[in-house]
């Protein structure tokens, strides 16, 4: 018999570290998140293709809005076979110049919106490259762009992404000639699922519509059925403006960071040039607590030199931040939206004032509520609605991950009963919520859940019961027009009767009896008495 103990002695050998090491390498950032593709929202069925869908749309309205241009977004899908579709997304956008096609769509973490503070839909410059890779995992196949500037010339181009090393492969690449001026993209996914739920393209496109009241888009199922949300508004809301950050809401890795890539020769001259706020004067107030001369050169700034300015910020007075590179939807254009695409019976909306979390980053908070007609969702009690929440981070809808949402966390902590609203979760109710900033604080690289920031909280729910009232003025207001009217027809029945009885002991006019009953019930409950008069012999 073999000593077991003695056998496992032999087969552990010691590696040197010299072999351990011998595998090391750099992975790129495609390699990761092919690995880690859930963490851009490729996982499951059915979120996958709603995030298809995202990508491309946000694109397309962020490119209009920046190019000042009136957005026409066509998406349509088809299915090719079991758990196998097409998309297409088309959009009259600025179109992208022929050299940076293949970094839009082959190359993770390129983009125009990273390194600027504006508040657009993207951020990450991870996006539509996200697909252009998930359409290639699942089907082996390129995908396809068409675009033009409008020169006359269109490029169509095929292309891949070459996964260890982060750069597009093209496939194919022609010129058409052609006057026209957008982007189409074109792909294929596997594995993915269509339905018509709550978290569906189609709900996205529906939401995306009323965040975005001067946009018409256009979806087309895979059943063929064709919905057109044509716009309510031509208003093309301003371009973001940049909104350099406020000291108050930095740490000192950022700041560090901002530092090295600054241009500036002083650190003095890189505060007041890189921040909100910073005037000379609140520089030398800056510096007059700090223990190294502001002159020095930004780039070999030390991480303990950049504490000590970090703890200066929280010390120093600063006006709030500027908000004018804010860009609300506005009460009226989304009280348009709503009365189309929902067709409430009341709506309420409001637009909150900006103003900060985490000391320095603005916000705003935008509210709607909508009762009656289309609001709410179906699968209520008794096949009656159900309420719906709609999310909205920077007028882009929020499917996923709600539980652990700031916006959802608002929500739940109104008390609804007080405005009315009983059983809020099976009320005909929709609740809309934008969320507005530059930085919005998501979770997850997946960008569907808030993070719950106590202010954040605070607005959306400030907001909430200021709807919430109104609400409630409006339906009691209701309820007594209801209460009312089953008065009168009481007192109307019976004054028909008691002007019978009346008339039969007196020998009087029944007519006329009832007549001045009628009226006199009518004054006192402020309705006319022409309404009641057929009614009143009843
Ligand atoms: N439909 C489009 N029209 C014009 N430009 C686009 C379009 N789609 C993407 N882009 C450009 O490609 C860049 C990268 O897009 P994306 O990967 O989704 O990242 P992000 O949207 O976070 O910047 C965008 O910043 C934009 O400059
Ligand atoms: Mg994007």
């Amino acid at each position: 018999m073999v000593d077991m103990a003695e056998k496992d002695e032999e087969e552990v050998k010691e590696r040197s570290a010299d072999e351990l090491f011998k595998d090391f390498k750099e992975v790129s950032i495609t390699e990761f998140f092919r690995k880690n593709k859930a963490h851009l929202g490729y996982s499951g069925k059915q979120r996958s293709l709603t995030t298809v869908v995202h990508e491309l749309v946000t694109n397309a309205l962020d490119a209009c809005e920046e190019a000042g241009i009136l957005p026409e977004v066509e998406v349509a899908l088809k299915q090719v076979g079991p758990e196998h579709y097409r998309f297409t997304c088309k959009d009259n956008g600025p179109g992208i110049p022929e050299e940076h096609v293949s970094g839009v769509f082959g190359q993770m973490l390129a983009g125009t919106k990273f390194h600027r503070h504006v508040q657009l839909r993207g951020q990450q410059g991870i996006g539509v490259a996200g697909v252009t890779m998930f359409s290639q995992m699942t089907t082996g196949k390129p995908m396809r762009i068409l675009t033009s500037t409008g020169s006359g010339k269109v490029n169509d181009i095929k292309l891949m992404v070459d996964v260890s090393k982060n750069k597009a492969d093209i496939i194919e690449s022609n010129i058409i000639t052609q006057k026209w001026r957008g982007t189409e993209i074109e792909g294929e996914l596997k594995g993915v699922a269509f339905t018509l739920g709550e978290r569906s393209p189609y709900e996205y496109i529906r939401r995306t519509a009323i965040a975005n009241p001067h946009a018409k888009i256009t979806f087309t199922d895979p059943e063929g059925r064709k919905s057109v949300f044509d716009r309510t508004s031509k208003i093309i809301p301003r371009p973001p403006g940049e909104m350099k950050p406020h000291p108050r809401g930095m740490d000192t890795d950022e700041l560090l960071n901002l530092a090295k890539k600054s241009s500036a020769r002083r650190v003095s001259s890189f505060l007041e040039s890189e921040f909100s706020r910073i005037s000379k004067a609140k520089a030398d107030e800056i510096q007059a607590k700090v223990n190294f001369d502001l002159k020095k050169n930004p780039r070999k700034m030390t991480w303990a030199e950049a504490e000590e300015i970090t703890k200066a910020f929280a010390e120093v007075d600063f006006m709030a931040p500027p908000v004018e590179g804010l860009r609300p939807i506005g009460e009226e254009q989304v009280d348009k939206a709503v009365l189309k695409i929902l067709k409430p019976e009341f709506s309420s909306v409001l637009t909150r004032n900006p103003t900060v979390y985490g000391g320095g980053v603005p916000f705003q908070v935008e509210v709607a509520i909508a009762y009656g007609g289309s609001a709410g969702r179906s699968g209520g009690e008794e096949g009656g609605s159900k309420a719906e929440v709609m999310r909205f981070a920077n007028r882009t809808p929020l499917l996923f991950d709600a539980g652990g949402c700031a916006i959802t966390q608002a929500v739940n902590t109104v008390e609804w009963k007080r405005y009315d609203v009983k059983d809020f979760e099976n009320s005909p109710v929709t609740v809309f919520i934008n969320l507005v900033s530059v930085y919005i604080p998501y979770t997850s690289a997946g960008k569907q859940s808030v993070s719950a920031e106590d202010e954040i909280v605070k607005e959306i729910r400030m907001a909430l019961m200021d709807v919430g009232r109104k609400f409630h003025r409006y339906h009691s207001r209701m309820r007594r027009d209801i209460e009312r009217e089953a008065r009168m027809h009481t007192l109307m029945k019976y004054s028909a009767e008691l002007a019978a009885s009346v008339a039969k002991l007196t020998k009087g006019d029944e007519k006329k009896l009832t007549k001045s009953l009628q009226t006199l019930i009518a004054k006192k409950l402020h309705i006319e008495y022409k309404a009641l008069d057929a009614e009143g012999g009843k």
